[in-house]
């Protein structure tokens, strides 16, 4: 496998390829959009997938024991985690269950904290089941985002139910450090505050950094914390839709589960099951070599804009989601937006897409082959070029 060819996705149906003249305008914007990577899953995944489809029959499938073996095992050694498992819950994915549990653990009417900017669709979590958004909004210190514990505090005391964390953060790009994430835990178990932590992003982390999962710091706090996660960001599996979530409290477990079970979901597809195992089981050299790949990516934008004033790149901790400062360019949320998919031709998500604080920022997806994160790049500040 390799991260450097190019595999074409047009006429895949795929979301980030085959939406972009609907989204910017033009067939010509390379897209560096939405969370999923061009690159293949391990091959592995791909022999598996193959193999299962060759047996034709596709019929309802269960998540047995070397499923649940295969998440337990990979848990306990990318992050030191132990699990049972009877926390474990199969989902379609982490946006669904996070739903799921917004509605079985909140009432309408009650707080729910997240700290912004943040993935936009946290705020329809909280908006969508008329419950009330609380934020926490996260401060932008020398290029990093930080939390103001001050602000949390004030605002759980104030009375907030739930807390829908992200680590790692999509988009500040922080991998949460243990003495940030425990202090967040000690606030949520002082104000009896549920905590849905997403953490889709946790094996996407660079060095020097490492993902624990907020659920590890304590029984305690495991017992008031849904952690969702998931192989498909992992693993470019996202079509596929399979994702699990770890929640310790039955209570809580047995609550979730009636409500997908309400909705008729009850089991995941035969094809997701199949490629969840296997990536877990196989893929391990893989996640190793697409984490150089990135890591070299992430580099290269962060040099490319160094020169650059109009542009300053919050360089991500974890995540192959690049936050782009904007703000000296001095344009409107719109100019900014234009400048981007009709002058530069590249299509990002917009900043302030994940919340008003990112009013000036854009985000750029960098799972890419190097070719063509270059000419994303290149075609951005040929752009700058030629707006004096
Ligand atoms: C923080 C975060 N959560 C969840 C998701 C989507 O998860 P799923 O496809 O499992 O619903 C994404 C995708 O970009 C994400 O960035």
């Amino acid at each position: 496998m390799s991260f450097k060819n190019i595999h074409p996705r047009k006429g895949t149906r795929s979301v980030k390829w085959d939406l972009i003249k609907s989204i910017y305008g033009s067939e010509d914007v390379l897209p560096m959009w939405v969370a999923d990577m061009d690159f293949q899953t391990p091959q592995p995944v791909i022999d598996a997938l193959v193999e299962r489809s060759k047996h034709g029959i596709f019929g309802y499938t269960i998540t047995d024991s070397e499923i649940n073996t295969s998440i337990i095992n990979w848990l306990n050694k990318k992050h030191d985690w132990q699990i049972n498992k009877s926390w474990l819950l199969y989902s379609p994915g982490v946006v669904s269950t996070l739903h799921m549990a917004v509605q079985a653990l909140t009432e309408p009417g009650d707080s729910i904290l997240i700290q912004t900017p943040v993935y936009p669709p946290f705020y329809g979590l909280v908006k969508n089941h008329d419950r009330k958004l609380v934020t926490n909004p996260l401060k932008l210190i020398n290029n990093r985002y930080e939390i103001d514990f001050i602000d949390l505090e004030k605002k759980m005391q104030q009375g907030v139910k739930a807390f829908i964390l992200c680590n790692p953060h999509n988009p500040a790009g922080r991998v949460w450090t243990e003495q940030e994430l425990t202090k967040m835990a000690e606030l949520s178990l002082k104000y009896n505050v549920k905590l849905f932590s997403d953490e889709i992003h946790s094996d996407l982390v660079y060095s020097n950094h490492i993902h624990i999962p907020i659920g590890s710091l304590s029984q305690e706090i495991n017992e008031q914390t849904i952690t969702c996660m998931s192989p498909t960001k992992t693993f470019n599996l996202a079509g596929l839709q399979a994702s699990f979530a770890v929640i310790p409290n039955e209570s809580d477990r047995n609550s979730i589960k009636n409500l997908f079970n309400n909705q008729g979901f009850h089991m995941l597809n035969t094809m997701g099951v199949t490629a969840l195992e296997s990536a877990y089981q196989f893929g391990e050299p893989w996640l190793e070599d697409l984490l150089s790949v990135l890591e070299e990516n992430r580099d290269l934008v962060t040099r490319s804009f160094k020169t650059r004033p109009e542009i300053t790149i919050v360089e991500p901790e974890g995540t192959y989601l690049v936050w782009m400062d904007c703000r000296e360019m001095r344009l409107s949320n719109k100019e900014l937006k234009e400048f981007m998919a009709s002058k530069a031709r590249v299509g990002l998500n917009d900043g302030l897409s994940f919340g008003e604080e990112g009013e000036g920022f854009m985000r750029m997806n960098i799972a890419c082959p190097k070719v063509i994160l270059e000419e994303g790049i290149n075609r951005i500040i040929t752009a700058l070029d030629n707006l004096k």
